[in-house]
Order: C-alpha cells, then sequence, then structure tokens
C-alpha cells in the first residue's frame, strides 16, 4: 500500500517533510487518487477567518478512487462484512463489485427522487449495509449526507433537519439493537411534524414492523431501486464541494453542524487508516462505532474503502446476547484490526475474562482506543486480555472536527505507552499553550492543545454560521485551531490527553453539552434554573450530574427527580439522561451572577477537598445546603 511507513525512523522522515513543506508532501500522497482534474494550488489558508483550501479547483468525486480506481484488482474483494443483531441470522460479505452496484443503484434512486447536487440528505438508519451504500450514494451524486444517530430524539432530529434544510431523510421501519426493536420510524414521522424543508423519507425494510407510510412522501427502499440500473456517472465535484455534515455538541447553545470537505476528507482518511493500524491488503478490520459518529464515517466507510480494505460492520451491541459478542466475532471472522472505545473496554471488564476466553482471538494483531481518554487500568485489561500482550495498542486522539486520527501510536511502530495518544500523525502540528495563548515549549508541559497548521480533513465551517466556527475553534487563541483538550507531554515528548477543558461532557464516547442538557432540563414547567456537570464515572468515564431549583413545584423531590431525567431523554435521546438530578433551592454564583461549576463538580464527584474560596460568592450558604442534599455531610 502507498505511503504505508514502515517504521520509526520512516515516521521521523516523514514527519519532518510534512512539517518542512506541506504543500509538496500532501501533493504527492494526492497524486495517488483518481483526479478529473488537478488542482492549481496545494493549500490556501488563513486561520482568521477562517478559510482553508486545499487542493483548489481541482475535480474529482470520492466514490470513483473507491470504485473505477479499485475494482480492477478489487471486484471480488470482500469490501463489507455485515454481522446481524441476531446470532441465529447470517452474516453477509459484499464484495466491491457488488457494493459498487448497489451505490449506483441507490445514487440513480436518489437522483430520480429528485435529490440534486448540494442538496443536504438526512441518513436515520440502523447499522447495516444499506447506510454505508446511502452514504456511497450520496457522495456520488454530489448530495450531502448528515448521518444522525439513530439513538437520537424526534426533537434532536427535527432540529438537525431545520438546521440543515434538509430535502430527504432515509431511514428503517424498525431497528435491532440487543433484546430491542427501535421503532425509528415513528420517531422520524414525530420529527417530521416540525420540520418543513422534508419532501420524501425513503424507508429500509429491516424489522418488518407495521409502519404508517405517508402517501406522496413515503416510499420503500426497495420500491425505489427497483427498476433502476446498476451502473452510475458519477457526479464532478470540486475538492471544497461538501461532501458531508456531521452535528457535534459543544460548550454552547445547540449542537453544530461540522462540515467537511471532498478532497482533503478523503486522502486524510485514506492515509491515516493505512498508517495508524498497519492495515495489510488481506486483513479484515473492524471498528465497532456507529456510522452515526466522526468514527464511524471515517473509520468504518471512507477510509478503510479507499484504502480496499475489507470492513466489518456489526449491527448489535457488545453485550448482546453474551458478553462475549464481540469476541465471538472477533472469532467468526477472523478480525486482524479491531477498534473500540474505552466505555466497551470498561463495560466489559466488568464480566471478567471468561467470556474473552471462550474464544480464539489469535487472529488479532492490532487493537485501538478512541473517543475518550482511555484509564491504566482498562489499557492493561484491553492489552492483556484481548490483545494478549502482543498487539500494539493505538490510543487514537481526534474530534469530529477533525475528520481523521490526529494524534496516536502507529500500531507496531510507534513504542507504546499506556494511556499516551503518544506522537502527532505526519501532517499534524500540534502546540501546548497557557490559559493566555503562550507556547508551552519543551517536555513535561500540560496545558491546552492547540493545532497551529491546517490539515486535509479538518472542519471548514459551522452549516450555516460561520462565525460560530470562527468563535468556537478560531478565537480562543489567534492564529490556532483550538481543540478543546488539555493535553501533557511527558519527559519522552510524548502527548497524553486529558480530557476536556470546556463545558463538553465525554459520556461512554458521547460529546454532550452541558449548555444542550441544562435546555432540556428547563423546558421542565417547575424548574427555574439547572446547572450540569460531568462527574466521573467508572464505565462512562463521565456521568451527568444535574442541578435543578424549581422552587414552587408542589411535587416531592424524587418525582421530579426522575420527570427531569425522562424529559432529557426524551429531548435529546437517552446517551443524555442525568445518572443523577439534585433538587436545590439556589445554585452557587459569583457576584456577577456566573454559576460557579467548579463546585458543583466537587460535589458531584463526591470530592470536597480543596472546594477552595467560597466566601467571594454571593450566596455561600446554599453551598452548605448542596452538600447535604448530596448526602455528603
Ligand atoms: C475525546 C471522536 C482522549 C476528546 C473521534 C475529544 C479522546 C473528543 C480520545 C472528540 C483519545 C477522543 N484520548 N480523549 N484517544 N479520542 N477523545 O468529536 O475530548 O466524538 O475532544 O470525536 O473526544 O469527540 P468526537
Amino acid at each position: 500500500m502507498k505511503f504505508k511507513i514502515q517504521n520509526l525512523r520512516d515516521y521521523a522522515n516523514e514527519y519532518h517533510n510534512s512539517v518542512v513543506s506541506p504543500e509538496d508532501f500532501w501533493s504527492e500522497i494526492a497524486d495517488y487518487f483518481h483526479w478529473k482534474k488537478k488542482w492549481d494550488k496545494v493549500l490556501e489558508w488563513d486561520f482568521d477567518t477562517p478559510s482553508i483550501s486545499w487542493f483548489k479547483n481541482a475535480e474529482l468525486n470520492l466514490t470513483e478512487n473507491i470504485f473505477e480506481k479499485l475494482l480492477p484488482t478489487h471486484e471480488h474483494k470482500t469490501a463489507i462484512i455485515w454481522e446481524p443483531n441476531d446470532t441465529s441470522a447470517d452474516a453477509i460479505s459484499i464484495t466491491y463489485g457488488e457494493l459498487f452496484k448497489a451505490t449506483c443503484k441507490f445514487a440513480n434512486a436518489l437522483q430520480t427522487q429528485g435529490v440534486r447536487k448540494g442538496d443536504r440528505v438526512i441518513i436515520y438508519m440502523p447499522m447495516v449495509p444499506e447506510a454505508t451504500v446511502a452514504m456511497l450514494a450520496c457522495a456520488r451524486i454530489g448530495a450531502v449526507h448528515s448521518v444522525v444517530f439513530a439513538g437520537f430524539s424526534a426533537t434532536a432530529l427535527a432540529d438537525r433537519v431545520n438546521d440543515c434544510k434538509a430535502k430527504m431523510v432515509l431511514t428503517s421501519d424498525g431497528n435491532y439493537r440487543g433484546n430491542k426493536k427501535i421503532p425509528v420510524k415513528a420517531v422520524v414521522d414525530e420529527a417530521l411534524q416540525k420540520t418543513h424543508t422534508v419532501e420524501k423519507v425513503i424507508v429500509l425494510k429491516r424489522t418488518g414492523e407495521q409502519v404508517e407510510m405517508v402517501p406522496d412522501r413515503d416510499l420503500w427502499w426497495h420500491d425505489t431501486i427497483a427498476n433502476e440500473p446498476d451502473s452510475h456517472k458519477a457526479e464532478v465535484m470540486k475538492s471544497e464541494d461538501l461532501l458531508f455534515i456531521l452535528y457535534t455538541s459543544g460548550s454552547t447553545g445547540k449542537p453544530k453542524g461540522v462540515v467537511h470537505t471532498t478532497a482533503g476528507y478523503m486522502i486524510y482518511t485514506y492515509y491515516s487508516f493505512i498508517n495508524v493500524f498497519q492495515y495489510q491488503t488481506d486483513d479484515v478490520y473492524w471498528c465497532t462505532a456507529d456510522i452515526g459518529w466522526i468514527t464511524g464515517h471515517s473509520y468504518i466507510v471512507y477510509g478503510p474503502l479507499l484504502a480496499g480494505a475489507t470492513t466489518l460492520m456489526f449491527e448489535g451491541v457488545p453485550t448482546y446476547p453474551h458478553p462475549g459478542r464481540f469476541w465471538e466475532i472477533v472469532e467468526k471472522h477472523r478480525v486482524n484490526q479491531f477498534y473500540t472505545a474505552p466505555t466497551a473496554i470498561r463495560a466489559l471488564q466488568v464480566h471478567g475474562t471468561a467470556p474473552v476466553e471462550k474464544f480464539d482471538l489469535s487472529s488479532l494483531k492490532v487493537i485501538g482506543s478512541v473517543g475518550e481518554p482511555i484509564n491504566e487500568e482498562a489499557w492493561h485489561w484491553y492489552h492483556e486480555n484481548i490483545g494478549k500482550g502482543n498487539c500494539p495498542l493505538v490510543d487514537t486522539w481526534w474530534q469530529t472536527e477533525t475528520g481523521g486520527i490526529m494524534i496516536s501510536p502507529l500500531a507496531g511502530i510507534t513504542p507504546n505507552k499506556p494511556a499516551h495518544a503518544s506522537l502527532p500523525l505526519p501532517g499534524v502540528q500540534p502546540i501546548i499553550v497557557d490559559a493566555e495563548g503562550n507556547e508551552l515549549i519543551g517536555n513535561n508541559v500540560e496545558g491546552n492543545l492547540c493545532i497551529k497548521y491546517p490539515w486535509p480533513s479538518m472542519i471548514r465551517t459551522t452549516y450555516g454560521d460561520h462565525q460560530r466556527c470562527k468563535d468556537t475553534y478560531f478565537s480562543t487563541y489567534k492564529g490556532m485551531y483550538f481543540t478543546g483538550d488539555g493535553v501533557k507531554r511527558d519527559h519522552d515528548g510524548y502527548l497524553r490527553i486529558l480530557g476536556r477543558v470546556d463545558d463538553v461532557i465525554n459520556v461512554s464516547g458521547h460529546r454532550m453539552g452541558t449548555a444542550e442538557v441544562e435546555n432540556a432540563i428547563d423546558e421542565h414547567p417547575d424548574v427555574i434554573e439547572s446547572a450540569v456537570v460531568g462527574y466521573p464515572h467508572e464505565i462512562k468515564g463521565q456521568g451527568i450530574y444535574a442541578f435543578a431549583i424549581c422552587d414552587k413545584s408542589e411535587k416531592t423531590p424524587e418525582d421530579l427527580e426522575e420527570e427531569i431525567k425522562q424529559l432529557v431523554r426524551k429531548i435529546i435521546g437517552p446517551i443524555a439522561k442525568p445518572e443523577h438530578v439534585q433538587i436545590v433551592s439556589g445554585l452557587p454564583k459569583t457576584r456577577s451572577g456566573k454559576i460557579m461549576r467548579r463546585i458543583l463538580r466537587k460535589v458531584a464527584s463526591r470530592d470536597l477537598s480543596s472546594l477552595g474560596d467560597i466566601s467571594t460568592l454571593l450566596n455561600p450558604e446554599v453551598v452548605d445546603e448542596i452538600i447535604k442534599g448530596a448526602g455528603l455531610d
């Protein structure tokens, strides 16, 4: 595979080249791809506006770099292995040739149903191969996909539809998830009552549930493709044309639509995939993420398929029908690279090693981690019991906004150091700054993680609101992209990610904005004000702890707590449901009226050491009451 780094010296060389002459470095990699027209300029950028353009004015279609480019050698190679939720159902293998035909058919169907280049299509689907087909078909015709995790509520879905003014929604009659059936079509129906841009809904038959099909709006997937040809002429796209929008939570307001564009994203996901995982031609690679998150986009779909890999897609959950399901799948499909989140590891760790020992994991060559800091205990458990002590563990740090893995060991090349994301990939220039934005030079320093130079798959804008992109990422520290994460560079120069330094909580590897949860809580008629913080949670990494003032409520605190939990679940989705709700009579505030979250975090973490000076608060007396209410006195 071209551009695969072979050893540590190679890495050092490549890294050096990528910093000294980034444009030569990336254009050499870009030359590997198929272009309809080459670029005028490799890179134009300014982080103040911000404005970033890679491979300006070049023309291509990303899917031609999966299909037309690879089919001569990959037609009969398995592209996707699909493992269904239910163990009694058969797994399915789809070759590159078959995937191409399915993509073309659906691309034609989308066009027949009126979708045009630039239109936004929401994908709210289960983990089935058709979800990948849907993404690729959008890319084929130049439509912009926005995948919404199928666990989000109708309100969250409606917000996303409205924000991007989607013309179409792709969904299914229902989803299987462990022993549950999720009625996703009903969620779509409810969401679309609050929107007015969607013209058509295409429904995949999955569970066979009775669903209501709205006349003139809803169509069955199988009907839409029945008469469509299995070839399709790809739309010609410019490098900076939108590939997709993916919504993610930040520290303020509603989720924002992170925009990724075509050429840079393509090049970076390919390059990072082959290098981090050291993928070899006949390997079977498995990433357990959901396609509703960036990890699914970049490392189930785009990166692996651009590299001609065999990518495994799993419909179910790690503990169904038994806590050895992951390992059963590894054995069954002889998986070589396995990529998951620390939260899954911790959840399985609880079941001990018996479920692991039942299965033969000898096919594994590389194991990976993503989504949140991995604690040392989980790192060692994963390394010893799954990697049997001899698989390199790649702890990959990156974000929805970065599009691809930024800081990570390269499997088998970078020496492993527990809980360290370690070193930046070639082309990535991290910088650690203090609160004032001064660079912290040398080793043994700790500060805020920024990136000081553009990389191809970086965020271009937040959909429909460029100012928000500027304010969120490019204004905290002038001339740099600010990640929102804290980091430490240790005595060897290896990086360790410390977690978010802003008001974002990472629950089971999913990002939740505290403001977003507070807004949901405030919808409760009895709630006057609320504050949400994260606290350390053994399995989820962080849990959500909410404090709410409900002064005049006639209800008991227990009832209020339960109602608030259910309300958040309904407005955002089950992943945002607070673990704890504490009804309080006041929230600790500074004299300027700002909530002192530091104190609330201490209470939520059940750690009252170094509570700090509270005498400057407007209402110091509430602190005692809150401590008592939490049962900490
Ligand atoms: C966190 C997921 C520590 C981090 C790809 C980041 C991590 C946020 C790691 C992005 C890691 C992700 N070590 N923290 N290996 N990977 N994070 O957008 O706080 O869902 O800012 O992207 O997850 O989450 P997102």
